[in-house]
């Protein structure tokens, strides 16, 4: 199977943050990596192959040499993309006709693409098995519940703009007068589980569009969740691809980069301090030792990036101009919302060209604020050399976003090369990539 429609594969497979983590520690068993508890004593061996999941939403996997490391080699992504959430009580009743569900905004998305089009439900389940509180993912696997938008004749302004109003615009109908009080039964039937035993839930939209490859020479793929999903893939394959190096490859996909990052499983948090921690004490090392290692470390904070808009082309910079297969996009921002610095982008674009990968550079229009991501941030909890990077596609933050066929390729190939090299510190201000 090619790349892209193992993308395709992977995207489809998680409709939910929750499945995203779920499908990467089924590739990671399937190669025989051993998940590792966050409240149970970790005894790791020379030669080991490991994760460690936070909140079903976050992972961490990573590998120990088989002699003393030099750093660690850390890419990271996120699991989360802009979806509704269902809310306590969803089922709400329009006149003894239909039944809607009642959902708020997860994250800053693109409204209008959500009408029209079928949508389900999926994301985790929490189950009473005896005294104890299970974790159960759900995907009601079917076209499910739609929102309708107002015809023309009823709104002939419609073209000229539109506020959406996320209480009154953005409620799916579900069913009609018989759905009433169905809802969670549906979700429990999808789940295989007694609706009684559901006493906790965090259950999302998604699109039901699969994905396409399309264009002229089928140069684009569109699909929901590229970002940032297409990154986390692309780590993940390199990060199982790479030979070893002398420093320690770290796979790291943290959740809720969509609403801001400071959740107990968001790169906010202390979920790769402790790990990175727990990995130096546990190979008996001391607390210089893990600073010394950072000193020698390096971040690759992967998150989709802005391509040139082909009705819009004068909202991108001027001078830095991606385009979808142009290949990785390094991010650039002068008020470091982008960590990307001088000694970072030639670091990076060092292991480009070993890998024989293009790349190209993203800055925001110097009128134009632009978005956020999470390298800044996982920065406060461990501070090392990090460039901000991502591939660039367009309607970013739509239901259905697109991007290039041949970026997710050069991701992998670039993430390899990364993940098997090392970064060391030389001298004040000097690195060697060795
Ligand atoms: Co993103």
């Amino acid at each position: 199977m090619d790349t892209v429609q193992k993308l395709f594969t992977f995207i489809e497979k998680s409709p939910s943050p929750f499945h995203a983590i779920e499908n990467m520690k089924q590739e990671l068993e399937g190669q025989g990596y051993i998940q590792l508890l966050e409240g149970s004593a970790w005894k790791l061996e020379e030669g080991g192959n490991y994760y460690v999941i936070r909140n079903s939403s976050a992972i961490i996997a990573f590998r120990i040499p088989k002699r003393d490391f030099l750093g660690f080699q850390i890419m990271a992504s996120h699991s989360d993309s802009p979806s509704f959430r269902i809310k306590e009580y969803p089922e709400m009743e329009v006149e003894n006709h239909y039944v809607k569900l009642n959902v708020e905004k997860y994250g800053g998305m693109l409204c209008a693409p959500w009408l029209d089009r079928p949508l389900s439900v999926a994301g985790r389940l929490v189950i009473r098995e005896g005294n104890r509180l299970v974790t159960k993912l759900v995907n009601v696997d079917r076209d499910l519940c739609m929102i309708p938008n107002l015809a023309i004749h009823m709104n002939r302004e419609a073209n000229e703009g539109y506020k959406y109003n996320a209480q009154k615009d953005m409620l799916p109908l579900y069913g009609c007068e018989s759905a009433k009080g169905t809802f969670m039964a549906r979700v429990a039937e999808a789940a295989g589980v007694e609706e009684e035993d559901i006493v906790g839930n965090d259950l999302f939209l998604y699109n039901r569009m699969k994905g396409s490859v399309w264009g002229a020479s089928e140069e684009y793929i569109s699909i929901g969740r590229l970002d940032d999903l297409q990154c986390a893939f692309a780590s993940l394959q390199a990060f199982l691809q790479a030979a070893d190096g002398e420093s320690i490859p770290v796979h790291c996909v943290f959740d809720n980069e969509e609403v801001g990052s400071s959740t107990k499983q968001g790169a906010g948090s202390t979920f790769l301090f402790d790990t990175l921690l727990r990995i130096n004490e546990s190979l008996g090392r001391t607390s210089s030792q893990y600073r010394q290692a950072l000193a020698s470390s390096f971040m690759l904070s992967a998150d989709n990036a802005h391509g040139v808009h082909p009705n819009q082309p004068d909202k991108a910079c001027p001078t830095n101009r991606p385009y979808p297969n142009g290949g990785v996009v390094i991010k650039f921002s002068a008020n470091q919302k982008y960590t990307t610095d001088g000694m970072a982008a030639a670091i990076f674009t060092q292991l480009c060209e070993r890998a024989k990968v293009p790349y190209q550079t993203y800055v925001n229009r110097s009128d134009i604020l632009g978005g956020s991501t999470l390298g800044n941030i996982s920065g406060t909890q461990v501070a090392v050399n990090t460039i901000d990077i991502g591939l660039a596609q367009l309607a970013m933050h739509s239901p259905y976003e697109t991007g290039g066929a041949k970026d997710t390729d050069y991701l992998i190939r670039v993430a390899k090369e990364f993940y098997q090299s090392s970064v060391v510190e030389t001298g004040s201000g000097e690195y060697m990539i060795r």
